[in-house]
């Protein structure tokens, strides 16, 4: 069953039922202010840092889990009822219910006894505030009364701290109301220089103390003043500090009403915070215009429309028309979409990711710069330098960083030893994108440790080194806490509950091995071997790639069981992944990578590898981590045996990984298989199971529940996941074959059999290619014509002539 459809024309997903099987959320915000809204208007909001910066409230692991919200009541005077149009949290007998999410706003609205009211929500480019633009129209034959309330909880900030800390928190709260914009001030006393503030285009009365809003022992559903039409224009005093509005309509039948509300964040300069100076009030001199200017609905509006061309041009670098519309509608808007939440979230915030767990991850936002580099060159940038400051003198790296202060987590720490071959994987990506070399030149520090500063390119040699500095008994790199698998933990050992998996190390490290991170390193060394040729280091080059080649060798004899590469040894020696076990027999990830690395493409290795992958780990809804599942917790493997099976990492359908897969299909030259791959994972092609799937239709979850479990096809943890960047990455660069490279574009598809071609438009260093691809035989073998003329091999040159429009036709035989 589904609840709702796609309007690809707007780039919307229209969800008609309000009860959908999870929260369907979206974000609003691209830069600096960003906010998770639901179907049904449950979320909050943050600046920059989910944890430190928290504007709104949540209320964690709730029922249902997106309550604290954007919530607006309407009331009808007449009859003395009342409604909220986004049903939650009244939940109303509302009718017509429509909620659009869309690029960076959602629009939620229904109609009520002849009162038909929507609120569209957005984040304007440039600003660190949001606006909810409310209207409402009397569809009645008789003039209607109404009154409008809008109303938000906020967060003091710090929000692991308001979260536990009552006993201060509940004494610390402060606000003040001027000119019907209430300003929520708690700490600004003392050492914070910043506010958040929640104004209205036609103030009318107010309440800023919860309870005086919600009246003694109620929730939102029923708040006292909405039922009783009026607010107290109460002023909090510690407590629970909110910002609610009143507006009163009139309307003449089919007379509609426009109303903005602004939930803002504000800084002030440190020796300017307060107005008059020496006293404790505000200063709002800054804040005022910016307010003046959106609660106006003429401000709004432009604002909107701002924000739409944005997404426009942002998604307009890379369109593709296929003959399958859940690839089209995948690539064109909502993964590409999906990939710009991962850039801006990493793995902070979502309703799976609590905001005060896990800042940006350094193996995590690495990969997701495959998904994002073409829509944010600038950007990412500037995220490598952030992500290499955080890289550690070993070459190591702090595992996360909290985007507000950039530093890393030490509570986390190192030790994760794949962790600094994604650098240059991520560095290596936004070179092929951008041709930007001069980001190698730029000093960056170790352990944003001043005066530590060396090129970045010295970073990567770092990463590289970091490994064969860390070889276990049979050659293949140690393992550490864990390498991309987070939950293979073979040096834990751990028996005591409570204690972190990624953290706890009860062995010294120094035989357990990764097969997994011998294959990233051979990739990442080819990587980074490319990368030197070109800036002339001819004999560092050949280093990379000997070293490459000896892993490559030790792969082939330690890392190989005959049908199938390995997936690591433990700490005793014994292998993991293998037919010898009786559990975890086969794995994804080194079988995956390996392939996509190119190992064994030339001895049927990577076949049967892939193969196997088939005939193993393959489900309909997706493959599995691996079989057979671990039914029982192993000491010496970690937190992977503490799933039951088939949940996550314990043969889980881990979406991150099938696209190695997929990649790895391609290269072995079946297109077939890998669009095939591709399409049982895309949340658009599961849309019909909803009731199955559970999570949003239109973006990754991290993982499909896997066959050994009672809910096999349950999809969970939507949003925030290498999913997004690696299956876009998948299928663009290797399926559809538009494939950035040092030298420029290249166009290499491995599309299905029974396509008959498709075409594309990338916009790629300055220049606009448009492509059409023709099949005219069953093969990959492509013959490209650039601009009439034909052209030699798969890569088409960068202009030396100024042309910035290209056209480009490949035709496969
Ligand atoms: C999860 C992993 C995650 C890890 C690190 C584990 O509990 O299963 O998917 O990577 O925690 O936070
Ligand atoms: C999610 C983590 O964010 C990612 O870094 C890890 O690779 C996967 N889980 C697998 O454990």
């Amino acid at each position: 069953m589904k609840y709702g459809y796609f309007d690809d024309r707007n780039r919307e997903y229209v969800i008609t039922q309000p009860d959908t099987p999870l929260p369907w959320i979206n974000y609003l915000g691209c830069q600096a202010y960003f906010g998770i809204i639901s179907n049904t208007a449950g979320g909050y909001s943050f600046y920059r840092d989910a944890r430190l910066r928290r504007i709104s409230r949540y209320r964690y692991n709730n029922a249902p889990f997106d309550l604290g919200g954007r919530y607006i009541y309407l009331r009808d005077d007449e009859t003395n009822e009342f409604w909220s149009p986004s049903w939650q949290p009244t939940q109303s007998d509302i009718v017509e219910y429509t909620c659009r999410h869309g690029m960076g706003y959602t629009t939620i609205g229904s109609s009520y006894k002849g009162i038909e009211a929507h609120t569209r929500y957005f984040v304007p480019l440039d600003e660190n505030l949001e606006i909810w633009q409310l209207s409402v129209t009397n569809h009645r034959n008789t003039r209607a009364t109404l009154k409008g309330f809008a109303s938000i909880e906020f967060c003091l900030w710090d929000a692991q701290d308001d979260a536990t800390n009552f006993q201060r928190n509940f004494s610390t709260g402060q606000v003040e109301v001027e000119d019907g914009v209430v300003y929520h001030k708690t700490e600004y006393r003392e050492r914070r220089n910043h506010f958040a503030y929640f104004g209205c285009s036609a103030p009318s009365r107010f309440d800023t103390q919860r309870e005086a809003f919600l009246g003694r022992y109620r929730g939102w559903d029923k708040p006292k003043t909405v039922e009783a039409g009026e607010l107290t224009n109460s002023i909090a005093y510690g407590w629970s500090p909110i910002g609610a509005h009143q507006v009163n309509i009139e309307l003449d039948p089919e007379e509609t009403a426009q109303f903005v509300f602004v939930l803002g964040y504000h800084e002030n300069p440190v020796e300017k915070k307060f107005d008059p100076p020496g006293s404790q009030i505000v200063n709002k001199r800054t804040v005022k215009p910016v307010l003046a200017k959106y609660l106006n609905p003429a401000g709004a509006d432009a604002a909107f429309e701002k924000l739409r061309q944005y997404w426009e041009n942002t998604l307009g670098i890379f369109q593709v028309n296929t003959p399958d519309a859940h690839t089209n509608r995948m690539v064109n808007i909502w993964n590409a979409y999906q990939c710009m939440a991962t850039f801006n979230m990493s793995r902070s915030a979502s309703f799976y990711e609590s905001g005060i767990g896990r800042g940006l991850g350094f193996r995590d936002s690495n990969q997701d710069l495959l998904g994002f580099v073409h829509m944010v060159p600038s950007r990412a940038r500037e995220r490598i330098l952030d992500l290499a400051a955080t890289q550690l003198p070993t070459g190591g790296a702090y595992h996360q960083y909290q985007p507000l202060t950039k530093r890393g987590n030490n509570d986390i720490g190192g030790g994760f030893n794949d962790d600094p071959h994604w650098l240059i994987v991520g560095v290596s990506a936004y070179l092929k994108e951008t041709g930007d070399w001069s980001i190698l030149d730029e000093p960056v520090q170790y352990d944003n440790e001043p005066g530590s500063e060396k090129p970045l390119y010295e970073h990567l040699q770092r990463s590289f080194h970091y490994t064969l500095e860390r070889l276990g008994p049979h050659g293949l790199p140690l393992i550490g806490r864990a390498d991309w698998n987070d939950c293979l933990n073979l040096n834990c050992f751990s028996d005591t509950p409570g204690q972190s998996f990624q953290t706890t190390t009860n062995k010294e490290g120094k035989v357990a091995e990764s097969v997994f991170i011998a294959g990233l390193f051979v990739y990442a060394g080819r990587e980074l071997a490319a990368i030197a040729d070109r800036r002339g280091l001819k004999d560092e080059a050949a280093l990379y790639r000997s070293e490459a080649g000896k892993m490559e060798g030790v792969i082939n004899e330690h890392g190989w069981d005959g049908d199938w590469f390995l997936r690591a040894y433990d700490d005793f020696g014994a292998k993991i992944g293998s037919k010898e076990c009786e559990e975890g027999r086969v794995f994804i990830e080194s079988n995956g990578f390996c392939a996509l690395a190119g190992i064994g493409l030339e001895d049927g290795k990577a076949l049967k590898a892939m193969n196997a992958m088939r005939d193993h780990l393959a489900t309909p809804h997706g493959i599995v981590v691996q079989q057979p599942a671990y039914s029982r917790y192993y000491l010496q493997l970690g937190e992977i045996s503490s799933y039951p099976p088939g949940y996550k990492e314990n043969a889980g359908i881990f979406c991150h990984v099938n696209p190695w897969v997929m990649i790895g299909e391609t290269r072995l030259g079946r297109g077939d298989a890998a669009f095939d791959y591709y399409t049982r994972i895309n949340p658009s092609a599961r849309e019909e199971i909803s009731d199955l799937h559970r999570c949003e239709p239109y973006v990754y979850a991290q993982m499909i529940a896997g066959k050994d479990a009672p809910t096999f096809g349950e999809a969970k943890n939507s949003w925030l996941t290498g999913t997004a960047a690696w299956n876009y990455y998948a299928i663009s660069q290797w399926i559809l074959g538009i494939r950035t490279s040092l030298d420029g574009l290249e166009i290499a598809p491995v599309i299905p059999q029974k396509w008959p071609g498709f075409t594309a438009k990338r916009r790629f260093r300055g220049v606009a290619y448009s492509i059409t691809i023709q099949r005219k035989g069953p093969g990959n073998s492509i013959s490209l014509t650039v601009d009439g003329e034909p052209v030699t091999g798969s890569v088409v040159p960068i202009p030396t002539d100024g042309r910035k429009d290209v056209k480009v036709t490949g035709i496969l035989s």
